[in-house]
């Protein structure tokens, strides 16, 4: 039998990835989806016109999204695949761009410092050589704090849904979702199930966004923001607490407190989710886990991710009587603690 043919193919593709990458991030930049969906198919000059590009690349542009699955062309005329055109259209709430005008405005450039970030384990955004804290920093602006907010939820709407459809919310009446962002995972819990009310906790540059989502869900008689510093203060109380991305954005010694926060605040019996991309315990998996966890190294100071194993150990020093892990969605698993 001959031995399996050896080629670069896969070195190259994943080498100069970036170049696919960094057109499906301008082409959301430049609103390329929802002029499409907005518009129906055009030609390419047409479009070329209404995004406001040269004419030298755009048809190589247009023809590379193509070629990339990203855009579909008929006679001449573009148009959006099913996918970009339920995703990637800004005035439609199943819009999940929010992560990718983030991963071009900000993370794309400051993972150009990446082998920086690895010889000198310093992060690598706004906030490097010091100053302050990533989201101080990001929340002193507006925009950005609702660019970050939008991307989150864009990150998290799939685990919310999997949260509210595998979690038994039968036996639970009320939910806090600590650091919660816009609240998408509390109010994705409460559309499902009537019974269940709580709300979000977050800094308080937070409020008026969580509650724009809240309002327009019509919860606003079920869920209610809670504003503070999770380091600071004691954590709201609930018969379940959800800590999504939360985890991983700090260094182990305050991931242990921040569980321990947790347990203090819960009921005997009540029950923490922690939701991320969940590394397998293996560790040779979960490729989107462990590109996050590099991601916390270029965002956060001390911030990684973390297998179950790991996650289910830190819960147990914390007095967690139980614990169990399940996959949610795409790279992202829960761990349930119960106390
Ligand atoms: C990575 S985001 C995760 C958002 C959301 N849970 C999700 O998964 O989409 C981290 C959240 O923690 C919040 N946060 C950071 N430091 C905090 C603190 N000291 N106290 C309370 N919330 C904090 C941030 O404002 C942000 O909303």
């Amino acid at each position: 039998m001959s031995e399996p043919e050896v080629t670069p193919d896969a070195i190259m593709q994943l080498g100069l990835g970036f170049w696919g990458s960094k057109a499906l991030l301008s082409a959301v930049e430049l609103g390329l989806f929802s002029e499409l969906a907005a518009a129906g198919p055009l030609e390419g000059d047409a479009l070329r016109e209404r995004l406001g590009l040269h004419e030298r690349s755009a048809t190589d542009f247009l023809d590379a999204l193509v070629a990339l699955g990203m855009l579909e062309r008929e006679d001449g005329r573009y148009s959006n695949t099913p996918a970009t055109e339920v995703f990637l259209d800004r005035a439609k709430p199943s819009y999940v761009g929010g992560i990718l005008e983030m991963a071009n405005a900000r993370l794309y450039p400051f993972w150009g410092s990446l082998t920086e970030g690895l010889r000198t384990g310093e992060l690598q955004n706004e906030a490097k050589g010091g100053g302050e804290n990533f989201f101080e920093k990001l929340y002193v602006d507006p925009q950005r704090l609702a660019q970050f907010a939008h991307a989150m939820t864009a990150v998290s709407m799939g685990a919310a849904q999997a949260i509210a459809a595998k979690f038994p919310w039968q036996d639970r009446k009320t939910v806090i979702d600590v650091g919660c962002a816009e609240g998408m995972v509390p109010v994705q819990v409460a559309l499902a199930h009537d019974h269940i009310s709580g709300g979000g906790f977050d800094l308080p540059p937070l409020e008026p966004i969580f509650n724009q989502l809240v309002s327009g869900a019509g919860l606003a008689d079920r869920l209610e923001f809670t504003g503070g510093d999770f380091f600071e203060q004691d954590l709201p109380q609930a018969d379940v607490l959800v800590m999504g991305h939360i985890l991983h954005d700090w260094g182990l010694d305050e991931k242990r407190v921040l569980l321990q926060k947790a347990y203090d605040a819960l009921p005997e019996g009540g029950a923490l989710i922690v939701y991320d991309a969940i590394i397998d315990d293996e560790r040779r998996g979960n490729a989107f886990g462990l590109l996050m966890s590099l991601n916390m190294l270029i965002e956060t100071p001390g911030g990684f991710d973390y297998t179950a194993a790991d996650c289910r150990g830190w819960m147990q020093e914390a007095g967690f009587r139980e614990s169990r892990v399940e996959h949610l969605v795409g790279p992202d698993s829960m761990v349930v603690g119960i106390k």
